[in-house]
C-alpha cells in the first residue's frame, strides 16, 4: 500500500506522506503543501480537513460507532458514572477509586463562587439567555482565579507548575460550573440561589442544585439522577466539532482555558450546534400547534427554497444513526414511563422518525436523528426550562473541552491559523 500520494500539475510531480490513524484512518499529509507547490486547500467549513491528532475520542460516521479513549459510550454510560468519564477523558484512564475520590474532594473544596460572581450574575436580566450569561460568567472566572493558565509558562522546566495551574483550573471548572448552571435555571424559575452539597456525588449534586426548593426536605429523584448521568457522559465529548474546535483554536493563541471555554459555550449555542435540542422541541410545538400536519413540514425541510429544516436531523460525521440518539431514544421511553409523564410531542417526534427514514431525500442525504432529536423531551420532562436545555449539553461538553485544550497545549500545536483564497477588487488608486 503506497504510503504517499502524488499531485502533478504542469508535468510537475509534488509527493506528500500519508499518515494513518490507529483506527487504519488515513490523512493526506499537506503540511509542506503551500511551500512545495505555492497552492493552498479550499474546504468550506473544514469538511474533509484534520487539523490535530487525538488519542479522546474515535467516532466512525459510517457504522454509528462513539468511544471515549478506546470505551464505548454504551458500556461507559452502562457502567461508570459521569465524574468518572471526565477523569477519564481529561487524564487518559478510568481512575482508581483513591484518584476518584481525590478528585471529588478537590472539586467540592472548590465549590463555593466568589460573592461578586453573584453580583454580576444579578446585574443580567431575567430575560437573558443562559447560554449567553454563562459565557460570560466563565470568562468573568478569570478575573477571580488570578493564577489562571493565562501565564503557563512556556518554558520546558515549568511542565509541573504548569500541571498544577491546569489541574487547579479543572477542577474549578467543574465544581463552579454546575453551580453558576443551576442559577440561570432558578433565576429563570424564580428561585433562591443554592449552593453545591458534599453530601452528594457529583451528578447528584447537579440535581440538588437545580431542583432543591426552598423550605422543604430535598428528596432525591434517582430516576432523574441516572437519566442526567446518562446524559452527561453521552455529550462528554465528541472529537472536533464546532465548539471543541472553537476551544483548540482560541487556545492555541495562548488564551487561557476559561477564555477558551467561554468561546466554546458561545459556539455550542448556535441552533446548528448544541442549539439544536432547544429547536427540536420549538420544531415539535410548532407542528403540534399546526394540527400536527407532520407531511407540510417534512415537505418543507425537502423544500431547497424553504429554509425550514428538520432540527435534529442529519450530522456532519454520522451517516447512519447517531449511536446517542439511539440511547437517549431508549431513556426517553424510560424516563417518560417511570415519571408517569405522557407528553404528546413525543408521538409526533417518533412519527417523524419513522416518515424520514423510509422518506428518499432523508435516505439518499444520510440524515438520520442526532443526538439533540430526543434528549429535549427528556429535558423538559425533568423539569428544565427549555432555554436550558443547551446548558445541559454544556454541563456534559465540559470535561471533552478540557481534555481536547489540554492536549493541544500539551502537543504544543501550532496557532491557528486557516488561510484564504482572496476575490475582491485588484490593486487601485483613490481616484
Ligand atoms: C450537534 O459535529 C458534531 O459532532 C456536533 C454534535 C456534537 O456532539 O458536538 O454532534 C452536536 O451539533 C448535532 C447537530 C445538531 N444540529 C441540528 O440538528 C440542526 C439540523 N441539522 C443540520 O442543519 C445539518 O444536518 C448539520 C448542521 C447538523 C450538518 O450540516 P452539514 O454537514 O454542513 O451538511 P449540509 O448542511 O451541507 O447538508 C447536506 C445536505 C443539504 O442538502 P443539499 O444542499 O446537498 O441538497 O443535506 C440537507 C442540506 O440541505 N440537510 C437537511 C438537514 N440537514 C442537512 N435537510 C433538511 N433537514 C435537515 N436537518
Amino acid at each position: 500500500m503506497a504510503n504517499n500520494v502524488k499531485i502533478i500539475y504542469n508535468n510537475q510531480s509534488y509527493s506528500f506522506p500519508i499518515i494513518e490513524g490507529s483506527e487504519n484512518e488515513k490523512a493526506i499529509d499537506i503540511k509542506q503543501l503551500r511551500s512545495k507547490t505555492g497552492f493552498i486547500t479550499y474546504d468550506p467549513g473544514y469538511k474533509n480537513t484534520g487539523h490535530c491528532i487525538s488519542n479522546i475520542t474515535y467516532l466512525d460516521g459510517e457504522n454509528g460507532i462513539l468511544r471515549y479513549r478506546g470505551y464505548s459510550i454504551d458500556e461507559l454510560c452502562k457502567k461508570t458514572t459521569f465524574l468518572e468519564v471526565c477523569y477519564l477523558l481529561i487524564f487518559g484512564e478510568l481512575p482508581t477509586k483513591q484518584q476518584l475520590d481525590k478528585f471529588q474532594f478537590d472539586i467540592n473544596k472548590e465549590s463555593l463562587v466568589d460573592e461578586h460572581v453573584k453580583e454580576i450574575f444579578h446585574s443580567f436580566p431575567k430575560s437573558a439567555h443562559p447560554m449567553g450569561v454563562l459565557s460570560s460568567l466563565t470568562s468573568a472566572m478569570i478575573a477571580f482565579n488570578p493564577k489562571n493558565e493565562n501565564k503557563l509558562s512556556l518554558k520546558e522546566s515549568a511542565k509541573s507548575e504548569n500541571d498544577k495551574i491546569l489541574y487547579n483550573s479543572t477542577v474549578k471548572l467543574l465544581a463552579k460550573f454546575p453551580i453558576l448552571s443551576s442559577w440561570t435555571l432558578r433565576k429563570i424559575k424564580g428561585l433562591p440561589l443554592n449552593y453545591s452539597s458534599d453530601r452528594f456525588n457529583y451528578v447528584e449534586n447537579i440535581a440538588y442544585l437545580m431542583f432543591a426548593k426552598p423550605n422543604q426536605e430535598y428528596v432525591q429523584n434517582d430516576i432523574v439522577v441516572n437519566a442526567l448521568n446518562s446524559l452527561l457522559i453521552l455529550h462528554a465529548d465528541h472529537e472536533q466539532n464546532c465548539s471543541t474546535s472553537t476551544v483548540r483554536i482560541v487556545g492555541s493563541s495562548y488564551a487561557g482555558l476559561f477564555a477558551s471555554i467561554s468561546a466554546g459555550i458561545s459556539a455550542l449555542w448556535g441552533r446548528l450546534h448544541g442549539g439544536a435540542n432547544q429547536a427540536v422541541i420549538e420544531m415539535l410545538e410548532l407542528i403540534k400547534n399546526d394540527n400536527s400536519n407532520i407531511n407540510k413540514y417534512i415537505d418543507k425541510a425537502k423544500d431547497k427554497n424553504d429554509p425550514f429544516r428538520l432540527m435534529g436531523f442529519g450530522h456532519r460525521v454520522y451517516k447512519n444513526f447517531d449511536p446517542r440518539a439511539k440511547i437517549i431514544k431508549k431513556a426517553t421511553d424510560q424516563v417518560l414511563n417511570d415519571l408517569g409523564i405522557d407528553d404528546p410531542v413525543l408521538d409526533i417526534a417518533k412519527e417523524i422518525e419513522s416518515k424520514a427514514l423510509n422518506d428518499p431525500y432523508f435516505i439518499e442525504k444520510k440524515l438520520y436523528p442526532n443526538v439533540d432529536f430526543y434528549s429535549g423531551i427528556i429535558y423538559r420532562a425533568l423539569g428544565i426550562p427549555i432555554d436550558m436545555f443547551t446548558v445541559i449539553f454544556a454541563l456534559g461538553r465540559i470535561p471533552g473541552w478540557i481534555a481536547q485544550w489540554k492536549e493541544m497545549r500539551e502537543s504544543n500545536s501550532p496557532i491557528g491559523r486557516p488561510r484564504q483564497l482572496y476575490n475582491g477588487p485588484n490593486e487601485r488608486s483613490i481616484k
